[in-house]
């Protein structure tokens, strides 16, 4: 038996900003920022925490499913910017959804948080530990981004998915296979300063603006274009599958000449890649759940399609997950 998709749903804040609101505040433009990332705008909510962009994704999940909050027994939150850094914002999301049964914890891994948290949630479910599992991948980027530093402010948005995982019928569909890897050696380029055990908060970190996002881009950009093509082959060879089978490529959404660059060595044309990259920019945890349930929302997918979700990230983190889709679309009443 393997774990099935039962319900997706995603939400992002309200507020949208487009890259001519950052020309106004910083020294950049709409040509720079749609050439070399494929963004026009993204999401931001400058108030409350990452728990109230997830609490409307969670609850459309559950009312698609059709089950209330009560009968999911473990959550996940794939993230890197929860609430508070405890309790988790698992615990938090548990007591605002009333999921009472649940138990549940925070999975920090960054761009690929969403795949390491599929991987595990599926592990849970194969296992009988868990039977209905709401598995979320969100971002509160607008927390820790410099608005000030251009090289990083431009590329975040703000942003959740939710997921419920529950035992498939067959080992036909669902989390079929995985790659999933860590390097440590990406930590230099790409991290937050202070905030954590080794620089806890001072007023100097604050000063010198050490909370907030610190990225070497080309550096990334090198190790992600390399990383993530390499695994998103590599499943598709090792399950014996060519371009052909791939329905659908659902990269982490960071840049879209990184993700252009997979395709390419996937040799999968632009038609069966997934994008929304310029509506949300990179929400981080977020982006691979977002793509998801707009695909479903669109009726993009269809039970038996191939999905190869692929993901690079902070660590360095990331992987390729290859999901065969078995959630019908509902006809509308
Ligand atoms: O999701 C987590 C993983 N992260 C990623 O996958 C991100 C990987 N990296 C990237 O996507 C790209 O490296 C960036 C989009 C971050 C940057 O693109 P780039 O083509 O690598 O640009 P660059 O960093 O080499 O900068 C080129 C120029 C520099 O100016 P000079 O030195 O050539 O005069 C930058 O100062 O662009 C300048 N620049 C900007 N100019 C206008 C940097 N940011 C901006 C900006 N507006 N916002």
């Amino acid at each position: 038996m393997k774990a099935v998709i039962t319900a997706i749903a995603h939400h992002v804040p309200e507020g949208v900003y487009d890259n001519s609101w950052f020309a106004q505040k910083i020294d950049t433009t709409d040509e720079w920022i749609r050439t070399r990332t494929g963004i026009t705008e993204r999401h931001f909510a400058f108030e409350g925490g990452l728990t109230d962009i997830i609490v409307p994704a969670a609850e459309a999940a559950l009312q698609q499913r059709g089950i209330t909050a009560e009968d999911i027994d473990c959550i996940i939150i794939a993230t890197v910017t929860p609430d508070r850094i405890f309790p988790s914002s698992a615990a938090i999301l548990q007591r605002k959804i009333g999921a009472k049964n649940a138990w549940g914890f925070d999975l920090a891994g960054a761009c690929s948080g969403f795949l390491y948290a599929l991987v595990t949630g599926a592990k849970l479910i194969e296992s009988g530990a868990a039977k209905k599992l709401l598995l979320i991948g969100a971002d509160k980027m607008s927390s820790i981004i410099d608005f000030e530093d251009r090289a990083t402010c431009v590329l975040f948005g703000d942003g959740a998915g939710a997921v419920i995982l529950e035992p498939g019928e067959s080992d036909d569909y669902g989390v079929m296979d995985h790659i999933l890897r860590m390097d440590g050696n990406g930590e230099v380029h790409l991290h937050q300063k202070a905030g954590g055990s080794m620089r806890p908060p001072t007023i100097e970190t604050v000063t010198n603006r050490e909370h907030y996002v610190y990225q070497e881009g080309q550096a990334v950009f090198k190790a992600a274009v390399k990383g993530m093509a390499d695994v998103s082959y590599e499943i598709m060879e090792r399950n014996h599958m060519t371009a052909d089978d791939v329905t659908w490529l659902v990269p982490h959404q960071a840049n879209l000449r990184i993700i252009d660059a997979t395709a390419e060595r996937m040799g999968l044309s632009k038609e069966k890649v997934m994008i929304n990259i310029d509506r949300y920019g990179n929400t981080t945890a977020g982006t691979i759940p977002i793509c998801m349930s707009e695909l479903y929302q669109t009726h993009s997918v269809k039970t038996g399609d191939y999905l190869v979700l692929s993901s690079f990230g902070a660590g360095y983190t990331w992987g390729s997950v290859l999901l065969r889709w078995s959630l019908e679309q509902k006809e509308q009443a």
